[in-house]
């Protein structure tokens, strides 16, 4: 393994940073400037321009996607002697979120072309206990959701879809975030619409939930030193909130960068013999977060990359049910083959919106050398 500086990096924000500097600056500027730091007019312009952009009412901004899940569920009234169906393939923070409730994750395992929610197999899960399904639209690419919404309606289950990683991607026209009961979003560093720092948002159609977020991001207050309910300190602050509405106009035209660089890996990597590259279902639209291949040689191939100065990264490497934070849950190897396989087997490549071209081609033809080896 080459641990140098890489030639081509997996994801960066500073030729994005170089190009938009000033913008950026006078921003930060504006908000220090301003006599309000906390809970503004920036937080609440972000939370009605990103509410339009999702198709929704609502949008609350918070602290992070973690808390985004966090709250949604808390908004829901989901506790202690709850299950919440969701999958082990997906980020650690998706399930960290929902025992911080202090309910029960249950694992329905994925389909191993989309690395999806299989949603045919939540009706094996089903128990007494459950009352919340929460899908996660891994990689920019949306679940299965309308036989999983005709599921949740059939059984009473509320829906909370982690959007963490699928800002701006859509299903039959619908935005990520504005078909489940709340839609839970990142803006970390990495993510497609993402800040200089943690920040995180919650959309919703249902002005119940809009009203009970406001106050459980604000130690349960409605006015100025009252709670109405035990709450939590969870604010977008006026700074992050301030850059994302810089950015917020921009998203689309930043996919349509991460679209082309897609192109040139599918155009490129078509027809490898034991390469699988990723699907995207009809009526979806996927915003390429991350591009993520298969291969039985996968540790070798990211060897082989990284000697050739290309770097990549296995999202992820260990599935969450089988961690030994979760081990108390008494899953055992072999209950989610495919989840357990992805591990195994997946890449994901150099992307982000301002990665060379000639650098997405040089990654095509460093796949292409190795395939022949
Ligand atoms: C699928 C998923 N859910 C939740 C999160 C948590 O996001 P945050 O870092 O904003 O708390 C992440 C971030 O990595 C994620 O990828």
């Amino acid at each position: 393994m080459n641990n140098s500086t890489p030639k081509i990096r997996y994801w960066s924000y500073l030729e994005e940073y170089a190009a938009h500097r000033d913008d950026y600056l006078r921003a930060v500027d504006a908000v220090f400037s301003s006599g309000r730091l906390i809970l503004g007019q920036q937080v609440a312009s972000f939370e009605e321009h990103f509410a339009a952009y999702c198709g929704v009412p609502s949008a609350v901004g918070v602290n992070s996607c973690t808390d985004a899940l966090f709250l949604a569920l808390k908004a829901l009234d989901i506790g202690p002697g709850d299950e919440v169906v969701t999958v082990a393939n997906t980020a650690v923070p998706t399930v960290a979120a929902i025992r911080a409730t202090g309910a029960t994750p249950v694992f329905v395992d994925v389909e191993a072309d989309t690395f999806l929610m299989d949603v045919v197999q939540l009706d094996g899960v089903l128990s007494r206990r459950t009352r919340c399904i929460l899908p996660v639209h891994l990689f920019g690419q949306m679940v299965d959701m309308q036989p999983l919404l005709e599921f949740a309606t059939r059984y009473g289950l509320s829906v909370v879809e982690d959007c963490a990683q699928a800002c701006g991607a859509t299903y039959n026209g619908c935005r990520a975030g504005s078909l489940g009961d709340a839609g839970a979003f990142s803006f970390y560093p990495t993510k497609v619409l993402g800040t200089f720092g943690d920040g995180g948002a919650v959309t919703t159609s249902r002005p119940d939930i809009a009203r009970r977020l406001k106050r459980l991001r604000m130690y349960g207050m409605e006015s100025a030193y009252y709670a109405e309910e035990e709450g939590y300190n969870s604010r977008l602050d006026e700074v992050q909130a301030a850059l994302l509405n810089l950015k917020l106009p921009g998203l689309d035209a930043s996919i349509a960068l991460r679209r082309r660089i897609a192109d040139i890996y599918n155009d490129g990597l078509t027809g490898i013999d034991g390469l699988a590259l990723p699907v995207v279902r009809a009526g979806r639209s996927h915003q390429q977060y991350l591009y993520t291949i298969r291969t039985e040689r996968r540790d070798e191939l990211m060897n082989f990359m990284a000697v050739q100065g290309i770097e990549t990264k296995v999202n992820y490497p260990d599935p969450i049910h089988l961690m030994r934070a979760y081990h108390f849950m008494g899953y055992v190897p072999g209950t989610l083959p495919v989840t357990e396989r992805l591990a195994e087997t997946i890449l994901s490549l150099p992307m982000y919106p301002e990665l060379p071209l000639d650098q997405a081609a040089e990654v095509v033809s460093a796949v292409r050398r190795f395939s022949l080896q």
